[in-house]
């Protein structure tokens, strides 16, 4: 089977589809490659290092005449590049298309009976991450929005004690916290700078504060969760309060970099006129949204402007700016979409495939965009119930906002969900500890020697059972790594003590209740391990 990587013909866009070590993964896959020449020259990538993977290069006929098209940009149909006349009927075409702003490509598309998959349409889903481009290309946009702020700042990011004078730390304030925003409070920290953040997911705290940077919140509680992991239009009573909050940031913060974005919709306007004019001379915006209308009411798309001193950039070619990389990772990103494709050897649209389902535009003749609606997002993302609302005789005002109660902690979730309560532990324990005080303290005149001990130690396993578990459900998911290793030292210390009781040669109660504990140990230090290596092969790919 033919695979075909053209050169991107769209102005000054220097990625290419696959850098040549994403390429060498399609030709594992069974796919005879055919790029055509200097495709990669842009991204750094010459003719000879595809040869070198056993790719051929070509012309732009022959790696448009492909029975697979990999391209980052949808191909284009205009006077000076007419690149859809150049793809066969019942062909296929992996690239981005945004089938909803691109309604006569995709007619085209249909008409010409190309299967197109749409990797802007990749589901947000835990499955699809190895082929969301979308998220790959956001985090490098996210980096280099913050090396354009710095090239552009007249500071330095991080505080700075010299002989000549002391320079305080750079502000930086990033609005959304996405994939590009998470990206840029990484790098913005990175460079030392301090790092505020807002958002109105409250599902991204632990990740904001995880990356050093500062969670800032409006009094108004309202949930921003859409489905999918995306966000919300918010309600105006919030949208003012977050006003309110960025007219008291734009006297401070030296950098804003806002990419606030709602899916379908126009960017939301976060940055106003009299926000910009409130910052101090020399401080600098970019606007990532720009291509969606832009977070800033003075953005210009792609372009750079300066209002009152300010720098507003609104650069629309983020990834292409790190080329090298961005077509790496696009690579990749589609190496893995041809694996679920089935590779060379058993290539198939398979419309049960939810990653598949949800990117595929056009197939044989039939536009099958959009997909059917997304599952409900995960029962920890939902809401919580209402309660039910009091019947009402008369029609009343305008109902408020729907306002979600904040995400209880894990320890409060812990003690309100069924089963095995907090509070039922607490009882337990209580009673425990009444039992050895009453007994166990004059064992030897009541119940004997062997029954106060063994009264001890039952009190014990139940305090640490409450200990345990009220610590591991207090302690946040970004640390239950480090948490792993201190269980993993405890096991080993039930491990010794068990083997001192199991040594006895007649079984008796203790001795196997101590061979117990060595087992569960022993799966908790191996499971520990087992888990540990799964994550440090993860990082060595
Ligand atoms: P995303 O959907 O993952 O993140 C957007 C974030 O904005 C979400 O966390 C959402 O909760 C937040 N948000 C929505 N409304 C908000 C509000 N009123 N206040 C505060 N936060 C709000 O999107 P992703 O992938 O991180 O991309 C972010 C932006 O960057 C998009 O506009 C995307 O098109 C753009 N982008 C720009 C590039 C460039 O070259 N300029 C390259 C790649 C992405």
């Amino acid at each position: 089977m033919n695979l075909g990587i053209p050169k991107e013909s769209h102005p000054g866009e220097r990625r290419v589809a696959a850098s040549p070590a994403a390429a060498s993964r399609f030709v594992k896959l069974g796919f005879d490659v055919t790029v055509e020449a200097g495709a990669g020259v842009g991204a750094s990538y010459p003719d000879s290092a595809y040869e070198a993977i056993g790719a051929k290069v070509g012309s732009k006929e022959d790696s448009f005449s492909a029975d697979v098209i990999l391209k980052v940009r949808a191909p284009r149909d205009e006077d000076d590049a007419r690149e859809l006349d150049l793809i066969r009927e019942g062909a296929t075409l992996i690239s981005y298309v945004f089938p909803a702003q691109q309604e006569d490509l995709v007619a085209s598309l249909k008409t010409r009976k190309i299967t197109a998959l749409a990797m802007d349409c990749v589901p947000r889903i835990t499955r699809a991450q190895k082929v969301d481009s979308l998220s790959s290309m956001a985090n490098i946009a996210g980096y280099r929005a913050v090396i354009e702020a710095a090239n552009e700042f007249g500071s330095f990011f991080t505080g700075q004690f010299t002989a000549a004078g002391k320079v305080p730390p750079a502000k930086v304030l990033v609005i959304g916290a996405g994939v590009a925003g998470l990206s840029a409070i990484g790098a913005a920290r990175g460079l030392g700078a301090i790092v505020r953040a807002f958002d109105t997911r409250e599902s991204v705290r632990d990740q904001i504060k995880s990356l050093g940077g500062e969670f800032l919140t409006v009094e108004i509680e309202e949930s921003g969760e859409g489905g999918g992991g995306y966000a919300k239009t918010m309600s105006k009573e919030f949208i003012d309060a977050e006003m309110a909050l960025f007219r008291e940031q734009a006297k401070e913060v030296d950098i804003v970099i806002t990419t606030a974005l709602i899916p379908g919709k126009p960017a939301p306007k976060l940055w106003l006129k009299d926000m910009v004019e409130a910052m101090k001379p020399g401080s600098v915006v970019v606007d990532m949204a720009a291509e969606q209308g832009g977070n800033c009411d003075l953005t210009e798309p792609g372009a750079r402007a300066v209002h009152n001193g300010v720098i507003i950039l609104g650069y629309t070619d983020m990834p292409s700016r790190m080329a090298t990389v961005a077509s790496d990772l696009y690579g990749t990103n589609l190496a893995h979409l041809l694996d679920e494709l089935g590779g060379a050897g058993s290539f198939s649209v398979d419309l049960k495939n939810d990653i598949i389902r949800g990117a595929i535009v056009t197939h044989d003749g039939e536009v099958l965009w959009p997909p059917p609606p997304a599952p409900e997002p995960s029962p920890q993302a939902k809401p919580a119930p209402k309660p039910a609302p009091k019947p009402t005789p008369k029609p009343g005002p305008k109902p408020a906002p729907v306002v979600t109660p904040k995400t209880p902690e894990p320890a409060a979730a812990a003690s309100e969900g069924g089963g095995f309560s907090g509070k039922a532990l607490v009882g337990v324990a209580l009673t425990a500890l009444w039992l050895w005080l009453r007994f166990g303290s004059s064992a030897s005149d009541t119940v004997g020697e062997t029954e106060s001990e063994l009264l001890q130690h039952l009190t014990v396993f139940v305090l640490a059972c409450f200990v345990g578990w009220q610590v591991v459900w207090s302690v946040s998911a970004a640390l239950h790594t480090p948490l792993m290793s201190v269980t993993n030292a405890i096991s080993g210390i039930i491990v010794v003590g068990g083997l001192v009781l199991a040594k006895n040669e007649v079984p008796t109660a203790a001795a196997v209740i101590g061979a117990i504990a060595i087992l569960f140990a022993t799966i908790n230090i191996v499971g520990g391990f087992m888990v540990t290596r799964r994550m440090l092969r993860m990082f060595n790919k």
